[in-house]
């Protein structure tokens, strides 16, 4: 199989390459870093680095120019590329909100657009049914505080896979979500709260590979971390609300005082 998956310089991406290329499938890593796939497709056989960054048009021209010269016809694209910033209710930042939104759900859309058209030609090439996996998150069973513009990215993606997947069912296209919980990557190692059922990246990996070989539309794991959210998220809000609440960092002796409150 010719698997590309992008976001595969670090973390879920990287492990899932690794997997993949050592079960002797070609992978075409893609990141924004080229010294760090250079040097992966180095230490390891049936990588090809190609240097991508999804949220720049040009970037991805180049990219697809790549997979169109050298007649790459994919059999699965993991859309992995993501990252991750939490807002501090104090002070909304549009901008925090806007650049979280640009890689993980414009990146996406971005590669789509050019994507789609070239997996249509690979099925015209012996492909039967190529695989679009979106990366999307257990954060979008039930939203968390400070999760805001993270939570938003992935909750749209999750819509618009589903919405994708309707759309494109009749063409043989296999969509999948993955929907991971805690996954120890530098994206989380700079979290500093608990972080419930933390997972090894190979272990992440290890159950990604083996759900998108089998027939769930949604890869969701750790079970026991991802079940609690979605119970959660069929509370009635009566009982929901305060529960998440909870969870929220507000502590009210920091709240600003307002000039009402301080005459
Ligand atoms: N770790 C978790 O607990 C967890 C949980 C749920 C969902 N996820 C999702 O899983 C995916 C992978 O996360 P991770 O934890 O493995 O994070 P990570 O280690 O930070 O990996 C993110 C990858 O995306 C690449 N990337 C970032 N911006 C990019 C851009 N504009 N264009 C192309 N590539 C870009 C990064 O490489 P460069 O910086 O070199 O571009 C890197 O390879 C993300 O979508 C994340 O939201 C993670």
């Amino acid at each position: 199989m010719n698997i590309w998956v992008i976001g595969a310089s670090t973390g879920i991406g990287l492990a899932l390459a690794k997997a993949y290329a050592q079960a002797g499938h070609k992978v075409i890593i893609s990141a924004r870093s080229q010294s760090a796939l250079d040097e992966i497709a180095q230490a390891g056989s049936n990588m090809t680095p190609l240097a991508l960054d999804v949220t720049q048009d040009n970037s991805l021209r180049e990219a697809m120019d790549y997979l169109a010269e050298h007649e790459i016809y994919l059999d699965k694209v993991i859309l992995n590329a993501g990252t991750c910033e939490y807002i501090d209710s104090y002070e909304i930042e549009r901008d925090t909100v806007r650049r979280v939104m640009e890689t993980n759900f414009f990146g996406v859309l971005n590669v789509l657009q050019s994507l789609l058209p070239w997996l249509r030609i690979g099925k015209g090439n012996g492909v039967t049914q190529p695989q679009i996996v979106f990366v999307s998150s257990s954060v979008t069973y039930q939203a968390l505080p400070r999760a805001g513009a993270y939570g938003a990215s992935k909750a749209a993606l999750r819509y618009f896979a589903e919405c994708l997947r309707a759309d494109l069912v009749h063409e043989n296209f296999d969509i999948r979500i993955v929907s991971p919980g805690f996954v120890k990557t530098p994206l989380t190692d700079k979290n500093d709260f608990p972080m419930p059922f933390l997972l090894e990246v190979d272990d992440a990996a290890r159950r990604i590979v083996k759900g998108l070989a089998g027939s769930a539309f949604d890869i969701h794991f750790p079970k026991r971390f991802t079940w609690a959210l979605k119970f959660i998220g069929v509370l009635p809000d009566w009982l929901r609300l305060p529960i998440i609440a909870k969870a929220s960092r507000h502590d009210l002796k920091q709240l600003p005082r307002h000039s009402n409150q301080e005459a």
